[in-house]
């Protein structure tokens, strides 16, 4: 059997790692020729644990990378993993995908392959049946469900963990008609994750499973936002005691509670927006999801009416930032709310020096020579009026009184609680826990 990926993003390019690794007659494909050759000689184009090593590991056996996209013609399985960006209004832009259902349509024309199809990208509901069935059978002048097999299969690989969740997901979900395609796909998956619970619903079920499960992340997340906006308001509460203590109960569960300055990432922030736009076009008002991404929204407020207080006026004054990327573990900056912050307080006439073990290149790509970009913590830090921590990279739990030390002024704003309960010689403000004085 022959799998064929098309899209090298993060599921993409682990989910093509992980088959190769295990053995599995691999190609990747994607439009861009130079992440192909990247990827081809072992080298990812963007950092995510393991995933190199599996790749390596890949490539060693039966993966090949290509450009080439009438190579999907030998391919028995076609997993389609390209990106959904976000448009103007907050819907999604089909455009990527609907270029690949037609050259994939008019590939799978003259073969007597009978291909399935999986897509793995982001949809919302309705948008295989109405838009990318359409496309793939007036291409192929074939019948989905007879002659190719169409299935939705959305994606809960997190960044930063992309290979572990590969290779254990903690559900299938599988979308569409069942048909001898759909009992060939279950057979396949239940051999490679045997004790993974698979879901075998209709397209439209599964696409919002997707949404479903991100927008209940994103809620989780601004409800202890919320919460910790209160306990900073009462003396000496610290809202992860109430976290740990609430995620204890089963009926609540104890991921997603950790407050912070709002969920960023490619994902959170643009699958809220698809699903609010979606339920308005279903006639539904999405009270809640609006109050969500209100509440993410605010966070950022926050942490500059924070910096303002204890800072005063911010303009020309040397603000240090420690973590630009959405998440530790990974160098990825998009929708980054460490991001949003320097466009801020730049805009503000404030001098911004970065520091993030992975992700300077790609901040640099945003901002150039506006900010500085410091190799160390202590450089950071060096003649700051303020510093704030925006990701909770292991580095900066370490941090102690004598790092501060070559500060102007030694404002210390913590938006992810690593300092907190320290003996630390400065002003410390941590976002969630009420100061005592
Ligand atoms: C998210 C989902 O978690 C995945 O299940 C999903 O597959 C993926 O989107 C996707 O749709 O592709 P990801 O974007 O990698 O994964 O990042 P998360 O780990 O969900 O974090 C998102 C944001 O929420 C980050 O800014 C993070 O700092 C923030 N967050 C997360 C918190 O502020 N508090 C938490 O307790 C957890």
């Amino acid at each position: 059997m022959k799998i064929g990926i098309i899209g090298l993003g993060f599921v993409g390019l682990s989910l093509t790692s992980v088959l190769a690794s295990k053995g599995f007659n691999v190609i990747g494909i994607d439009v861009d020729e130079e992440k192909c050759r990247k990827i081809s000689n072992g080298n990812s184009p963007f950092f995510e644990p393991d995933l190199e090593k599996t790749l390596k590991n890949g490539l060693k056996k039966r993966l090949e990378i290509e450009n080439d996209f009438s190579l999907v013609q030998d391919c028995d399985l076609i997993f389609v993993t390209v990106g959904t960006p976000q448009n103007r209004t907050g819907a999604i832009d089909l455009s990527n995908i609907k270029k690949v259902m037609e050259s994939l349509g008019k590939n799978i024309q003259n073969t007597k392959k009978q291909h399935t199809i999986l897509v793995k990208s982001t949809v919302v509901p309705g948008t295989m049946k109405d838009t990318i069935l359409p496309i793939l059978e007036k291409n192929s002048k074939k019948k989905a469900g007879k002659d190719f097999g169409l299935i939705s299969n959305p994606e809960f690989l997190q960044e930063s963990t992309a290979i572990k969740d590969t290779k254990f997901p903690h559900a299938i979900v599988l979308g569409g008609y069942r048909t001898k395609f759909m009992k060939k796909i279950e057979k396949f998956f239940v051999k490679l994750h045997p004790n993974t619970p698979i879901i075998i619903t209709n397209h439209q079920t599964a696409e919002m499973i997707k949404y479903a499960n991100n927008s209940f992340l994103a809620t989780k997340i601004s409800f202890i936002n919320q919460l910790s906006n209160i306990c900073q308001k009462i003396p000496g509460a610290n809202v992860d005691d109430i976290a740990k203590t609430i995620g204890l109960d089963p009926r609540i569960g104890k991921l997603f509670l950790n407050a912070g300055p709002g969920y960023g990432g490619s994902c959170l922030p643009k699958d809220m927006k698809a699903l609010i736009n979606f339920a308005k076009i279903t006639g539904t008002k999405p009270t809640l999801l609006n109050a969500v991404e209100d509440v993410n929204t605010k966070q950022l407020e926050q942490i500059i009416n924070i910096t303002k207080q204890r800072l005063g006026d911010i303009t020309d004054k040397k603000i240090s930032i420690l973590g630009t990327a959405f998440k530790p573990n990974t160098d990825d900056v998009r929708d980054s709310i460490a991001i949003e912050l320097i466009k801020r307080f730049l805009k503000k006439n404030a001098i911004i020096t970065i520091h993030d073990p992975r992700a300077i290149n790609n901040t640099r790509n945003i901002f150039g020579e506006k900010i500085n970009y410091a190799k160390s913590i202590t450089d950071a830090l060096s003649k700051s009026h303020c510093v704030i921590i925006m990701t909770q990279w292991k580095q900066y739990e370490k941090l102690s009184s004598t790092k501060f030390n070559g500060m102007k002024r030694k404002i210390v704003i913590d938006c992810r609680r690593m300092l907190v309960g320290k003996k630390l010689d400065v002003d410390y403000f941590a976002i969630g826990v009420g100061k005592k004085n």
